[in-house]
């Protein structure tokens, strides 16, 4: 049976219409190489006039994992480790790239996908000389995960810790657009400039074909970062797919209208599941949920829906992930609350 809707990620679709337009707009503009043509330099301007940071150095790069390899093995030094919680995407789904750059990953336990500081401060209390690791850098990402945000307080507390104990601040934004448009979100692109040492805004996953901006506030971080994007591969001859991308995500407000976008149709899906009686995993206001459905249901569900089961929560239930994304359409929603309660038996 052909699948009524894929709730499996939010890079199912291609890009927002208006992307495509303006690439085919600037199609025939001669322009530079390796990112120092027109385009990113306006869109890296532009970036910069938003985070209210004209400090910042700004990179465009293809990928998330390419982005964490490249922030995290330029911060450390060979002998240096990153503090993450057990959920982090460098800890489970990149293939063990960070590892492969030759740091450690100080793994911390996380219900909620988010780190504290009292656990930032055990792990460097931890290792004390140079028989270990010297933990030098935390990454955090925002959505986490599990979909989950952080206040500007928790960021604020991470933020101290990492000054106190002298490691570098990382942010993972794959998702930052789905984060700050969170309805529980109080925290804005000039308080990430202003609380973190480097973050990314994640494009791909929010209606770009591909890409990701990377921040370096840190000016210490800032020389050389081209060198280690070319020396891994990662400087594209034609950057400017990049940069016409970014400049027109955030020319108005449109990195932020389609993240909008995702989120409600992830809080349609929150509102009608939890009418039906079911939990989920974690409190996402984001545009990932995970709710806890019985094993039989999540069969028929699977003949009709794309979706990953995520986490098994006891013999009878699991919790799956639905993720929504710039495209999804409320019919799609609609259509799987209506299947959802009808295989419930209350419709
Ligand atoms: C939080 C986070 N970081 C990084 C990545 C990796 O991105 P990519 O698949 O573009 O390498 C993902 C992808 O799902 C992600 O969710």
């Amino acid at each position: 049976m052909e699948m009524k809707h894929l709730f499996l990620d939010d890079y199912s679709e291609g890009a927002h219409p208006r992307i495509l337009k303006t690439l085919e707009e600037t199609n025939l503009s001669q322009e530079l190489g390796y990112g120092e043509d027109d385009y990113c330099r306006q869109a890296a301007e532009t970036i910069k006039a938003k985070i209210e940071n004209p400090y910042a150095s700004i990179y465009f790069v293809s990928g998330g994992t390419q982005a964490n390899i490249l922030v995290l093995a330029s911060m450390l030094k060979p002998y240096e480790s990153v503090i993450a919680p057990q959920t982090a995407h460098i800890a489970i789904h990149e293939a063990g790239a960070i590892e492969l750059t030759g740091h450690k990953i100080n793994v911390v336990p996380s219900k909620d996908g988010k780190i504290k500081p009292e656990q930032i401060a055990d792990i460097c209390d931890e290792h004390t000389d140079e028989h270990m690791v010297r933990p030098k850098a935390v990454f955090i990402s925002n959505s986490t995960e599990i979909g989950t945000i952080y206040k500007k307080s928790e960021l604020e507390g991470l933020a101290e810790i990492c000054k106190q104990k002298r490691l570098f601040l990382y942010l993972d934004g794959a998702r930052l657009g789905s984060a700050l448009a969170s309805l529980e979100s109080d925290i804005s692109l000039r308080d990430l400039s202003r609380l973190v040492d480097v973050f990314y805004i994640g494009a791909t996953k929010n209606g770009a074909l591909l890409g990701e901006a990377v921040v370096i506030t840190r000016p210490e971080l800032q020389p050389d970062f081209r060198y280690h994007i070319k020396q891994r591969g990662g400087l594209l001859a034609k950057g400017r797919l990049l940069g016409i991308q970014f400049l027109e995500l955030f020319r108005d407000n449109l990195y932020f209208d389609l993240a909008r976008h995702a989120n409600e149709m992830a809080c349609r899906l929150v509102h009608g599941i939890d009418a039906l009686g079911y939990s989920f995993l974690s409190p996402s206001t984001t545009n990932q949920i995970f709710p806890i459905l019985p094993g039989s249901i999540i069969t028929k569900l699977q003949q009709m829906y794309g979706f990953y089961v995520w986490e098994k929560m006891d013999s009878e239930n699991s919790a799956i992930r639905l993720v929504t994304s710039w495209a999804t359409k409320v019919e799609a929603v609609d259509a799987f609350l209506i299947d959802l309660r009808s295989f419930r038996g209350v419709g």
